[in-house]
């Protein structure tokens, strides 16, 4: 297959009611991991990297998510997640990206609706797609952490306003969920109705920040071999499938990717005290991706959609 925009594969995906997963790469082994579950599911597929992870890996990790995405075959679309520019927004469509996220939303509505205007002009004229976003959500994101108190929802009036001003391809919206492992206690919130209002009002894909299921299973593997991990929760799988009945396109997930990688390591430094190649650590750790990228899948369902 190839890579595509991020458009080709969340159009499709609304309009099909199934749900794409854009997942977090820092590196080869993720990036392996990501593709091995999207062929082995046949589901389209977008890798995201933030501006930190463009810094960890280099000007070198675009390169390697194009060249392994190209080979690929299924859809691929690869995407920056959390631009905090437009000159970032610009360099990732120099270095091949083929969907940007501009996030301006904790700016003035102004300056948000300005910024991604910009970036639209530019994007579109070469055929990258754009995300943009409205409200706020709680958590830590690539540069900024917002408290759950300073978290807001996105407002149906002003997803339309920023959608008609802007000409975004989809739009980021806030509805309880948040970055990072802890997502509340019990049953996180997730604001359903608004998700319905929205997507009744605007026809675009609706994008799911902070979507991680966090299993349960993978932080007890963490805590077993020698962890902390406290309170971590997750968004519940029956959220995330009535989110997608509801408009929801693309779903971000990276602290699942997280944990299950962490699983891998922690095991094998735990229980080979005496091991010191690498690839006995990283080798596991790239399965534990795959598996983990294939059971968010089936949630999607986005199964058989390549
Ligand atoms: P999680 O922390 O829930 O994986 O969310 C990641 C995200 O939204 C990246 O933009």
């Amino acid at each position: 297959m190839s890579i595509v925009s991020g458009a080709e594969i969340l159009k499709a995906a609304r309009e099909g009611n199934y749900g794409v997963g854009a997942f977090n790469t820092h590196n080869l082994e993720i990036t392996q991991g990501i593709l091995a579950a999207a062929e082995k599911k046949s589901s389209p597929v977008m890798i995201s990297m933030s501006e930190g992870a463009i810094k960890y890996g280099g000007k070198i990790l675009p390169e390697i998510v194009r060249i392994l995405a190209e080979r690929s075959s299924v859809p691929v679309a690869i995407h920056l997640d959390h631009g905090a520019s437009y000159e970032v927004c610009m360099k990732a469509i120099q270095l091949g990206f083929t969907s940007v996220m501009i996030d301006k939303s904790h700016e003035k509505e102004s300056i948000n609706i300005e910024e991604t205007r910009r970036v639209v002009k530019i994007a579109h004229a070469l055929g990258v797609s754009v995300e943009g976003e409205i409200g706020r959500l709680g958590g830590i994101e690539e540069h900024i952490e917002v408290s759950h108190e300073d978290a807001i929802l996105t407002e149906i009036v002003e997803a339309e306003r920023f959608y008609r001003e802007t000409g975004i391809d989809y739009l980021a919206i806030a509805v309880g969920t948040s970055h990072g492992p802890n997502k509340g206690v019990g049953r996180p919130f997730i604001h359903h109705r608004r998700i319905k209002e929205i997507s009744d009002s605007i026809s675009i894909p609706l994008v799911l920040h902070g979507a991680s299921s966090v299993p349960a299973h993978l932080v007890d593997r963490i805590n077993r071999a020698g962890g902390e991990l406290n309170g971590a929760v997750g968004i519940h799988n029956e959220d995330i499938k009535k989110a997608v009945t509801s408009g929801i396109a693309k779903i971000n997930t990276e602290t699942d990717l997280r944990l299950a990688f962490y699983a891998g390591v922690r095991e094998i430094l735990q229980s080979k005290k005496g091991e010191i190649d690498p690839r006995k650590a990283l080798g596991p750790a790239r399965f534990e991706i795959e598996k983990i990228v294939a059971e968010r899948i089936d949630v999607f369902g986005s199964a058989g959609k390549a």
